[in-house]
């Protein structure tokens, strides 16, 4: 037999591959609980503005009860013959309640339906991403408390640059997880319009009151335009592009938590928690979660991927493409959502190797840019020169293989006889992280000063 809930025009049933390809219900079932509470808005709207008779309406409500119960003890039994999420909750509904469950589609189609569904899933998710990041950025927060007095080499191009205080950069990741949470929160207030009521694609001739349903759902106000309604899914879009963002941001500190735990940095290591062995070498710890949280962005933006090439191109208003609009999004954010629990725990978890890491912010002559502004600030020469002066003591000092504070003062006055004995207290990793108190800057107060205002920011949330 034909479909029960559209098959009135067929005499056909559909071939087994027409039902593989068409049905989405293994997908979709997560909109189950989105399904019920839209469905239970329309009909509330339905019943108030006597669409439908109360009792039908009342009927409806509790049928959709039952079956959110069922959904919640996963008794639920899901039929592909049913297609989609959509589709076996009515079914379901007329089982329950019988003649009234056909009158939940008055003044309604699948296509706003399930636009309003979706909505209502990923402004959740965002909202969920953001808690994630928040807990993220207190373990951060709380590590660089810890650690505002910690000296590290600051990198560029992974050379030996400056000191800095690995305080700071761990704030660095507090900032960039900030942005990311606004992201999610600006994507979660944009999406935030009701579809329910835009119909198939051009509204409705029922007397329906989008507002009540807009507003029972959360939404801030109806979507002014039906068409828009039913087919734009830049809403997904943006929350794709904002949870790749956030990915990529994640996987950038996954990268240095790779390094830092690597024996050749040997600046931190994570505890068994957050370690794994080899099968075949019996000595190995590796930071697989680390790499994994690498690794997110090839799936995350993949799935963003996806669905811009699934969304191009495609004609007003609803077409079935829509359908592969949800697989990309709830992978993506599952994907993006154990990444940042992943980093959130490994935050907490590293330890850091301190004296390993004050070492070797000291080598590599990363003091240069002391000595150079020391010559301006003590001799009043113009930075290029001062650049220059520093820049001939390093290669003396590489010729004799030591640190510049290891020069003599007469190796100095060599290059530059301006120069006393106050030259050498500018020479070390701690002094140069120090004096770097500009606004934004690594010294430790600067960076106490920030822990403080996020301690604060994070609070109040
Ligand atoms: N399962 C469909 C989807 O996810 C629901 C909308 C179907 N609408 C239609 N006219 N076939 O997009």
């Amino acid at each position: 037999t034909s479909n029960a809930l559209w098959g009135g025009r067929f005499s056909g049933k559909p071939s087994e591959i027409m039902e593989a390809i068409n049905a989405s219900i293994g997908v979709d079932q997560r909109l189950a609980l989105e399904d019920i509470a839209g469905s239970m808005s329309h009909a509330g709207m339905l019943a108030a503005t006597g669409i439908i008779s109360s009792e039908d309406g009342a009927a409806i409500q509790r049928g959709l009860e039952q079956i959110r119960g069922e959904v919640l003890s996963g008794k639920m039994q899901w039929s592909t013959a049913l297609e989609d999420v959509h589709m076996n909750i009515e079914a379901r509904l007329k089982e329950i309640i019988g003649e009234p469950a056909g009158r939940l589609h008055t003044a309604r189609s699948r296509n706003d339906q399930v636009a309003t569904d979706f909505r209502l899933w990923l402004r959740q998710a965002c909202e969920r991403m953001q808690i994630l990041l928040e807990a993220y950025q207190t373990a951060l927060v709380a590590r660089a408390a810890e650690h505002a007095d910690t000296v590290m080499p600051g990198f560029t191009h992974l050379q030996t640059a400056q000191p800095v205080s690995l305080g700071h950069h761990l704030l660095c990741w507090v900032e960039a997880a900030e942005r990311d949470r606004g992201r999610f929160a600006d994507a979660s207030k944009r999406m935030n319009e009701s579809p329910l009521g835009c119909a198939a694609l051009a509204g409705t001739a029922f007397p329906i009151d989008r507002e009540i349903t807009a507003e029972g759902l959360g939404f801030d106000r109806p979507m002014a335009n039906s068409l828009d309604g039913v087919s734009s899914r830049d809403f997904a879009l943006e929350a794709l592009s904002a949870a790749t963002i956030c990915a990529v941001n994640l996987s950038r500190f996954a990268e240095e938590i790779v390094l830092w735990t690597s024996k050749r940095f040997g600046f931190a290591q994570l505890t068994d928690a957050f370690s794994t062995g080899s099968s075949i070498m019996p000595q190995k710890r590796n930071p697989d979660a680390a790499e994994l949280v690498r690794a997110k962005p090839g799936r995350i933006a993949g799935a963003l991927q996806t669905l811009i090439i699934v969304v191009k191109g495609l004609p007003l208003a609803y077409s079935k493409d829509l359908q592969e609009d949800k697989a990309p999004v709830f992978q993506a954010f599952d994907d993006l959502e154990l990444a940042l629990l992943a980093m959130t725990g490994m935050a907490g978890d590293l330890s850091f190797n301190t004296a390993v890491m004050e070492a070797a912010a000291g080598e590599a002559y990363s003091d240069a840019t002391d000595l150079a502004d020391f010559v301006v600030r003590e001799l009043g020469k113009p930075f290029r020169e001062a650049h220059h002066i520093a820049g001939s003591l390093v290669k003396l000092a590489e010729g004799k293989d030591v640190p510049l504070a290891n020069l003599t003062l007469t190796d100095m006055q060599s290059v530059e006889p301006g120069l006393t004995d106050k030259v050498f207290s500018v020479l070390s990793a701690r002094a140069s992280m120090e004096s770097r108190t500009s606004y934004g800057g690594t010294s430790p107060v600067r960076v106490k000063e920030q822990v403080k205002l996020w301690q604060e920011r994070l609070k109040e949330r």
